[in-house]
């Protein structure tokens, strides 16, 4: 058993009087139906030690960590946003350059440490659902200017990414595997595949309470952990970071069965539905733990109807139905879908959307404009002012505009039709 769960665990056996945060001092019924797990909830007294130090159980924790991964792990109990703003901060820090190449689909966390970090992106857009090999590379070897790159993979809808080390002129390589952390068990982490940073949300694939997550780096612990004080809370949830030492243990032992029970029951039901023409992504490129179903025009009523049966999807957009079926998913919950799926049937269509709105150029930096004055005006009125704040749709939280790109009339129309108003800076 992980180290920092036994040491909580054997903490609430010793019955300690409790004279430290929380306040609900281990026991209260005024959180109700949370009792049970309250006397778990602890921070840093000596026998539990500190997530943000990597004192006491944590060295143990951490050491089991590094030898899973090979490198430095260390434990974020503030999601993935956390791990990626301390790895965007590590893969940044020395020296002078501030571009970073970023994956046009980054999540708004990377959006928010390109400004707290003052950062200036060179955006890499995809082709069709994915980030090509050699677009990295070329920016890479285009702009020896730049500190990192960030790439985005697997996406939300589950598509990979080619991925090689080194990049060209010692760009360091970060790695958004935040919908992936369990390719571990299928070798396909991208921290094997040389990355130098790579975000794992655990809980988004993962047995895992919410806010689990891991960045894996090649610092040093010290290093990667005084990253995640910079921009963490000083009180990390305890009780998160035991659920990430029980999800490494799970890694380590039945965990791979269950992936692989649970990818074999996906393929199976893959080919069920097609036989009913409802299509999802898959093949080698694609997470095969994952089941985006791609319906042109006819996703979301697909989801209104799945809710009709007490079925909730992680997501859906126009074109995509994004499930995410836990490890432990089954024969019984795949035909208890299949039969809402195929209920429904048949569902609306019309033509595929655009993955990404009209390409925008950067005038200022993120940070630039991010603080400068704004005013919120009607999208029609905003062509040719700068973005002064992101708009997104949330899942998945991908920023459509960004803070200092110039909005035109063409994105000004396609994002009217989802937002009323956006922020622009008052001086553009
Ligand atoms: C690609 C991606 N990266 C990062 C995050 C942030 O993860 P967390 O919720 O663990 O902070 C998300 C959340 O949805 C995401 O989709």
């Amino acid at each position: 058993m992980g180290a920092v769960y036994e040491a909580l665990r054997a903490y609430a056996k010793a019955d300690p009087l409790r004279l430290h945060m929380p306040g609900h001092g281990g026991h209260s019924s005024a959180l109700g139906a949370l009792s049970p797990v309250l006397p778990l909830d602890v921070t840093e007294v000596p026998p539990t030690g500190d997530l943000l130090t990597g004192e006491g159980p944590f060295a143990a924790a951490y050491d089991r960590a590094d030898r899973l991964y090979g490198g430095t792990t260390v434990f974020s109990a503030g999601g993935a946003t956390l791990a990626l703003q301390a790895a965007l901060f590590l893969a940044t820090r020395r020296g002078t350059r501030r571009t970073v190449l970023v994956d046009r689909r980054c999540h708004k966390s990377v959006l928010a440490a390109m400004v707290l970090l003052d950062l200036e992106p060179v955006w890499l857009y995809p082709e069709g659902d994915v980030l090509p090999l050699r677009t990295l590379e070329a920016a890479a070897e285009a702009h020896p200017e730049a500190a990192a790159a960030v790439v985005v993979s697997p996406t939300y809808y589950g598509r990979l990414s080619e991925l090689h080390t080194p990049l060209p002129n010692g760009v360091r390589l970060v790695v958004d595997n935040a919908h992936g952390s369990h390719l571990l068990l299928l070798g396909r982490h991208p921290f094997l595949a040389g990355a130098d940073y790579v975000v794992d949300s655990l809980h988004k694939t993962l047995p895992a309470l919410t806010g689990a997550a891991l960045l894996h780096c090649r610092d040093t612990r010290e290093e990667a952990l005084e990253a995640l004080r910079l921009f963490g809370s000083t009180s990390p949830s305890f009780l998160i970071a035991a659920s990430i030492d029980l999800c490494l243990d799970y890694l380590e032992g039945e965990g791979k069965a269950d992936l692989l029970r649970q990818t074999e029951t996906l393929r199976a039901l893959r080919v069920r539905l097609a036989a009913h023409r409802v299509a999802s992504l898959s093949g080698v490129e694609y997470d095969p733990a994952r089941l985006t179903l791609f319906l042109p025009g006819g996703a979301e009523a697909l989801r209104a109807a799945l809710e009709a049966h007490g079925i909730f999807a992680e997501f859906s957009d126009v074109d995509h139905l994004v499930l995410i079926p836990p490890l432990t998913f089954g024969e019984q919950a795949a035909a208890r879908l299949e039969e809402a799926v195929t209920a429904a049937l048949p569902l609306p269509s019309g033509e595929a959307e655009a993955a990404l709105p009209p390409e925008l150029p950067q005038a200022l930096s993120p940070r630039a404009a991010y603080f400068s004055p704004r005013e919120r005006l009607p999208l029609p009125l905003a062509a040719g002012r700068i973005c002064a704040a992101p708009l997104y749709c949330y899942p998945p939280g991908i920023p459509l505009c960004v803070p200092g790109e110039r909005l035109t009339d063409a994105f000004c129309s396609w994002a009217s039709t989802r937002f009323d108003t956006v922020w622009v800076t008052r001086s553009s």
